[in-house]
């Protein structure tokens, strides 16, 4: 089983940015974490950061035919990218939307993902636990996703 995790704009400055709300793990080891829970699971996590929409939409589209599953956290386009929702419908793959904040318990803007409805679960507020979570779940080792 191979899956894709993604992480949008912003998300390269993990470690720096807010690590009250975001924590403290640089990306490179939030990515190496996910690599060591895929192979444990029997995955393998392939990982792609972009601060550009179309980037990451070309990528979802690279996926097609190549990957079992997607590990999405759009970062901001969350709120607002319907060509990302319309990506991630499109390619017709399971993909588990993550969050490491929880977004429903932040700003207004926030609580509202256009991504979601296109998406086979979402994860929200459980760090980066909430990447192994969904590749727990893509696994088939979970009947469900925790509560949002
Ligand atoms: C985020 C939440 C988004 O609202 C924010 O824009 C991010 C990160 C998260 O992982 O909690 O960039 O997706």
């Amino acid at each position: 089983m191979r899956v894709l995790v993604v992480n949008g704009p912003n998300l390269n400055l993990l470690g720096v940015r807010r690590p009250e709300v975001y924590g403290t793990a640089t990306l490179a080891e939030l990515e190496e974490r996910c690599r060591a829970w895929g192979a444990a699971l029997g995955i393998e996590v392939e990982t792609f950061q972009s601060n550009h929409e179309g980037a990451i939409i070309d990528r979802l589209h690279d996926a097609l035919g190549r990957c079992d599953g997607v590990v999405l956290n759009p970062g901001a386009l969350t709120h607002y990218s319907y060509a990302l929702h319309d990506a991630v419908e499109a390619i017709a793959l399971p993909v588990v939307e993550v969050h490491l904040s929880d977004i429903h318990a932040r700003e207004e803007w926030r609580s509202r993902s256009v991504v979601s409805p296109a998406c086979a679960a979402s994860i929200s507020g459980h760090g980066p636990d909430g990447y192994r979570e969904a590749l727990e779940w893509l696994a088939g080792r979970k009947d469900q996703v925790p509560p949002r």
